[in-house]
């Protein structure tokens, strides 16, 4: 297992040393003399942007079993399909796919795949791109599971993890389908809102392998076997997936940290167009680089759409049944987000400079989106029906233009690469070599 590293806080290590390494006539003060670190870091502090803390730490041995259920594809209907098919460790613990399909071996999914970094870190209290899995300032959780949720899951992380094995398109799938090995897939028989019945099959398919059961008993030592849940494999993977994938030492958290030379001129001048002038802050704030909170940024909608309004994508509006969340989506945290394109909730956008050029001009971007940038398949899904609709509540931050040269809009581009933990870039030293399972693992380390 990779340790997670913390930020170094060099500004401890002493003024000779800094100015040794800040390299920079112009730095006489430690931690931030000259005048652009001295305004960034009165801005950075002023939107609340810090060091991420570092991952709590996690047991071992649920790390040990998280990591195996990660990348069995014994946990879909049809062993075909684990969450790193989808979550690929060498892809920014993405799919580097605008709507995922689960390799190819799914109809098209509605969303764009999200990366998995840092979702151990307080303030990770949404998951999905529209939140319906979530934890209250209560501890409580909502899910779609609604009463039959089981207690004991850790947190929202732990809790979105029951959630993928259940949806057809995502791990369960199709009532009749046959599996890999020429068996009839028993999880796709269940009826869609029969949550307890499809986790209790799961888990009865997981515990026939004996090497499982070992893994359990170790992670769960005081609970006889046929007590256990799928709360406890989702809590471990949710461990495992904090263990693994927290990655907050990017050049930004160095600097933030107080290490002046961490970021480049460029980078630091990118850093203050984002808290400053376009306002990219007023939603990528704290230390996450997101208020988590749902918003409507105008993002062009494409793909089968999701909910009741398929193909229309409602966003929030479907978690809550409250019309003024329609087509509001997560505001998403930004750390290594060089690694996980495409971007936005349906991928929309295929490059940084894409998805930080619909903010110039966000009426005109979502009018004349140009969909030869999607992957061919995707092309003729862009819809327009609702373009006067999405931009009739677009959020009141982006809706002015934006007057950013080309220059500026390089700096943020730059900055937003300095977000990039340079142990994130290849993860896929992460996968096991095999599952208990036996069931393939080499097609989800890389793509
Ligand atoms: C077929 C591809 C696919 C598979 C398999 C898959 N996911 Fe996902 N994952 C997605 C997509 C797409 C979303 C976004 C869906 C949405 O927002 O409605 C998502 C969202 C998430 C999120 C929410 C992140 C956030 O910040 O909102 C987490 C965590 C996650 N998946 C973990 C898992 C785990 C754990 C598994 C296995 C149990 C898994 N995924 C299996 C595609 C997949
Ligand atoms: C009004 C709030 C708001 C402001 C201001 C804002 N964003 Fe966003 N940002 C969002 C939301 C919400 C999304 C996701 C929208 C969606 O998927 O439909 C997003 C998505 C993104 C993404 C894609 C991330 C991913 O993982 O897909 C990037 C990059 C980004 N914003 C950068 C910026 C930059 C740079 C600025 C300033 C020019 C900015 N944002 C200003 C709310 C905001």
């Amino acid at each position: 297992m990779r340790p997670t590293r913390r930020p170094t806080p060099l500004r401890l290590v002493g003024p000779v040393i800094l100015a040794l390494v800040a390299g920079c006539s112009d730095s006489s003060e430690p931690g931030g003399g000259s005048t652009v670190d001295i305004q960034l870091r009165g801005a950075l502090a002023a939107a609340n942007i810090t060091a991420l803390p570092p991952a709590p730490p996690q047991n071992p041995a649920l790390i040990e079993l998280g990591r195996d259920l990660t990348f069995d594809k014994i946990l879909s209907g049809n062993r075909d399909l684990a969450c790193a098919s989808c979550h690929v460790p060498a892809s920014g613990t993405t799919d580097a796919q605008a709507l995922s399909d689960g390799n190819g071996q799914r109809g098209l999914n509605s969303r764009n795949a999200p990366d998995l970094f840092n979702r151990g870190a307080a303030g990770f209290d949404f998951m999905f791109w529209d939140g319906r899995v979530a934890r209250s300032a209560d501890g409580s959780l909502r899910t779609p599971a609604g009463a039959v949720l089981p207690s004991g899951l850790t947190g929202a992380l732990a809790a979105q993890a029951m959630f993928p094995v259940v949806m057809r398109h995502e791990m369960r799938g199709e009532a009749g389908d046959i599996d890999r090995n020429g068996q009839p897939n028993e999880l796709a028989a269940f009826d869609d809102n029969d949550f307890p019945g499809m986790w209790r099959a799961l888990m009865a398919r997981v515990l026939a392998v004996r090497e499982y059961v070992g893994l359990f008993q170790v992670a769960y030592p005081a609970t006889p076997v046929d007590s256990l849940g799928f709360q406890h494999a989702a809590n471990a993977i949710a461990a495992f997936t904090v263990s693994a994938y927290s990655h907050a030492n990017s050049p930004f958290d160095r600097y933030v940290a107080g290490d002046d030379a961490a970021l480049s001129e460029q980078a630091k001048r990118g850093a203050l167009t984002f808290v400053g002038r376009a306002g990219c802050a007023s939603c990528h704030n704290g230390p996450a680089l997101s208020n988590n909170t749902f918003t409507n940024i105008g993002v062009p909608q494409l793909g089968p759409g999701f909910g009741d309004a398929a193909p229309d994508d409602r966003g929030r509006e479907a978690t809550t049944h409250d019309q003024a969340d329609r087509y509001k989506f997560k505001v998403p945290p930004l750390r290594n987000v060089e690694l996980t394109a495409p971007y936005m909730h349906d991928g929309a956008f295929t490059t940084l400079e894409a998805a930080v050029r619909h903010y110039l001009d966000v009426p005109f971007s979502l009018r004349n989106y140009d969909a030869s940038q999607l992957e061919p398949a995707l092309q003729g899904t862009v819809r327009t029906d609702e373009v006067e609709a999405i931009l009739s509540t677009l959020d009141s931050r982006v809706r002015q233009p934006l007057d950013l040269t080309d220059a500026e809009v390089a700096d943020l581009v730059v900055f937003l690469q300095a977000l990039t933990d340079p142990d994130a870039r290849d993860l896929s030293s992460i996968a096991p070599a095999s599952v208990p399972s036996g069931l393939p693992v080499g097609d989800q380390v890389a793509r």
